[in-house]
């Protein structure tokens, strides 16, 4: 998992001499980190993986990342960046479509960054896992427009360009037949209302098919936990763009959170 030319000019020069970042991906069931081999976009030690408080809160989650970061005895010039499944404006958390609403408006970067001590950034989940995917997985060699997906409780979007990343689209929340396409095409759609593969595949192919009539996406890479059966509804799907299933998984929340921490660094 080599990074790709493209992906290096989209890193700073700075980020090339940094060697070694620590990502954390706040999760609804678990908060998870380690610290990314920047080289490879792999772990450089083995993940730790702590229960989402609940309720998750800012302070009670910001004291288990604390806790988490406190166990890897990190050098202190070490970028730490932390995924967030929200709007993340400069730091800021804008929305809050399946966390805790008491984060809108809560400066993350400042909420955790004190609770570790240390400087940290903090970006969107979707666009970690894009920004990963991009660097390090599926879309390493891909030029142009490469849209990336994950289908979890919500549909996190990502758009990366020529290895630059477009923060924060939320295309997951298009209003696609007068609804809200992440109550409808979400893996966790598929599962409140008990659909087959191709059931969900019919929704999933609505939901593709809007996007590509928008962006025109070079590649479509489809992440989350459901992407591992990827078998059982890619092939289902019929676009004009190659469609294809992430390939860092679990990992590329905190791949992408280090790498993004290390650009901003
Ligand atoms: C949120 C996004 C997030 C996605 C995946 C959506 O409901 O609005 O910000 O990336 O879920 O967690």
């Amino acid at each position: 998992m080599n990074a790709t030319p493209s992906t290096a000019k989209a890193l700073s020069t700075k980020v090339r001499e940094i060697r070694t970042a620590f990502g954390i991906d706040i999760g609804g069931s678990g908060i998870k980190g380690a610290p990314v081999d920047l080289a490879t976009g792999e772990f450089a030690a083995e993940r730790v993986r702590i229960a989402t408080p609940q309720p998750a809160t800012p302070s009670a989650v910001a004291a288990t990342v604390a806790e988490l970061v406190t166990s890897f005895h990190l050098p202190s010039d070490t970028p730490v960046g932390v995924t967030f499944p929200a709007v993340v404006q400069h730091g800021v958390a804008r929305s809050a479509a399946n966390v805790d609403s008491s984060w809108i408006g809560t400066n993350i970067e400042t909420v955790i960054g004190q609770a570790v001590g240390r400087r940290v950034v903090a970006v969107n989940d979707a666009d970690a896992a894009g920004f990963a995917e991009s660097a390090f997985g599926a879309a390493r060699s891909t030029r142009g427009v490469t849209f990336i997906c994950t289908l979890g409780t919500g549909i996190g979007t990502a758009m990366v360009v020529d290895g630059v990343l477009v923060p924060n689209l939320e295309l997951g929340h298009l209003e696609i037949d007068g609804v809200d396409a992440e109550s409808r095409a979400a893996d966790s759609a598929r599962d409140r209302e008990n659909l087959d593969w191709d059931q969900w595949a019919v929704r999933l192919q609505r939901y593709f098919g809007v996007i590509e009539d928008l962006f025109w996406p070079d590649l479509i890479v489809v992440g989350g936990g459901v992407s591992k059966h990827h078998e059982k509804f890619l092939p289902l799907l019929h676009l004009r763009a190659p469609i294809v299933p992430a390939q860092l998984r679990n990992a590329a929340g905190i791949v992408g959170a280090a790498a993004l921490a290390a650009a901003a660094h």
